[in-house]
């Protein structure tokens, strides 16, 4: 088959590298693709179209692992601001709905302003809270009873640690999931009025918290971005600085908006982390009692590299979008500016040029794992210390407690070309 060239890449279909490309690019948007196994086809697009176009609407699709890496990497050359999914394709915005959709040095300032209430001394000060939450849920498990570990343990432990970050009251948590459910696109079947009532309702609760910590901080990360300042350091753009003046802090409508932003990005992406995990343990004979033998002696070092593989195996985040911003090539290609680019985040973490020949086995002591399951570059996740440090109290609680995990029942997967989402997983556990 021959491979894609520069010169042979048009979008017209008309060369034979180009008709491969629109055909294996074409399921991309099809939710049903994502119900089963993807990973025999993005291993086509890697070999056979590594870079191809996309019909309808058009984009370019790429697929391996250096490749999406040099998108990610280049601000400049591939912007944000533009949409970063596929269905915003099209869209101008007179001011970002989020900070991923902003560029430096706009996004700098962001990033700096933000990056207080995410420093790895702030997440790990979390841990006994974490560690708490864990608990309870995990001790409800019963040895050999099955259990759906997204309804009784991936659904509810990623929003009771964002809750306690937030600082929310516990007496307040039933309204404060039915919001945050609300706001998280295709959580629910709630109709459109009814997730915007709730939706405003979250707003108006943050921008309350947040001028109510303004006037008494606390120790929670709403306290934290309240107060957080730019540097004095920080000088103008022309160094590659953030926009803004030194002392400038986030504004009450930033701060909700990056509070709202939060629950969005933090909740369903740990949650199928640590739900397709498990399910990778269960779908591996032999996996989780090998990680236990190992984790007996040098326990954290050996769940953090297993909370990885659970990253990679899962990549929670499917893909997300670029803009060109100028004519430029990407592995001989010609794009063309204004053409949106697909960052295929699952395929890349499965390339065997970086993985080897292991690349699609689930292999929990893998080490060094180089994932893009996190994004690359100027954008790199902000919350991955929180969702790592989640990821591993949960593997070390349960790790304490059983001997063994199987699969109970069959698994079903949401179908989204975002996120990778496992709608229930019925697991049993055995007696360590
Ligand atoms: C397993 C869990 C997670 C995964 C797989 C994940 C994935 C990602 C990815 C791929 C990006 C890159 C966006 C881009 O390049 O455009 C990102 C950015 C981001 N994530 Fe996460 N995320 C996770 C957990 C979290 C958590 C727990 C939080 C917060 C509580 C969070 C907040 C954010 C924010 C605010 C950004 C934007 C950063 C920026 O634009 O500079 N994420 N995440």
């Amino acid at each position: 088959m021959p491979l894609p060239t520069a010169g042979s890449s048009g979008r017209d279909g008309r060369t034979g590298a180009a008709r491969i490309g629109h055909q294996l690019t074409e399921p991309l948007l099809d939710p049903g693709f994502y119900a089963g196994d993807p990973a025999p086809h993005y291993a086509r697009l890697r070999s056979e179209a590594p870079v191809a176009w996309h019909h309808d609407p058009g984009f370019w699709v790429v697929s391996r692992h250096a490749d999406v890496a040099a998108v990610s990497r280049d601000t400049d050359t591939y912007c944000s601001r533009r949409g970063i999914m596929v269905f915003e394709i099209g869209t101008e915005y007179e001011s970002p709905p989020t900070m991923m959709h902003t560029d430096p040095p706009e996004h700098t300032r962001y990033r700096a302003l933000a990056q207080s209430g995410f420093r790895p001394t702030f997440v790990r000060s979390l841990a006994d809270g974490v560690r708490r939450r864990t608990k309870e849920l995990v001790d409800r498990i019963e040895p050999g009873v099955a259990v759906d570990v997204v309804s009784e343990l991936a659904v509810p432990l990623p929003l009771q640690v964002i809750s306690d970050l937030l600082g929310v009251p516990e007496d307040e948590w039933p309204r404060f999931f039915r919001w945050s459910e609300a706001v998280i696109p295709g959580a629910t079947d709630w109709p459109e009025e009814e997730r915007a009532l709730l939706g405003s309702e979250m707003v108006a609760y943050l921008l309350a918290a947040a001028a109510d910590r303004r006037r008494s901080p606390t120790d929670d990360i709403i306290s934290e971005l309240a107060a957080a300042r730019l540097p004095v350091s920080a000088s103008g753009t022309e160094d590659g600085g953030p926009s803004g003046e030194p002392g400038d802090g986030l504004s009450d409508a930033e701060l909700a908006m990056f509070l709202v932003q939060l629950l969005v990005a933090g909740n369903e992406t740990t949650r199928n982390m640590m739900s397709g995990g498990l399910v990778g343990f269960a779908r591996h004979p032999g996996s989780w009692e090998s990680l236990r033998a190992r984790a007996a002696t040098t326990a954290p070092r050996v769940t953090a590299t297993a909370v990885e593989e659970m990253l990679r195996w899962t990549t929670p985040v499917v893909s997300f979008l670029r803009t060109a911003t100028r004519n430029t090539e990407l592995a001989g290609h010609a794009i063309a500016a204004d053409d949106p680019v697909l960052m295929l985040y699952a395929s890349a973490n499965r390339d065997e040029a970086v993985f080897g020949d292991t690349a699609d086995r689930f292999d929990p002591a893998r080490d060094p794992n180089p994932h893009l399951a996190f994004g690359f570059g100027a954008h790199f996740c902000i919350g991955a210390v929180l969702a790592r440090l989640e990821g591993q109290v949960l593997l070390e609680e349960l790790l304490r407690r059983f001997g063994t995990v199987d699969q109970a029942g069959p698994v079903v997967r949401t179908g989204s070309p975002v996120i990778a989402g496992v709608r229930s997983a019925p697991l049993v556990f055995g007696a360590a």
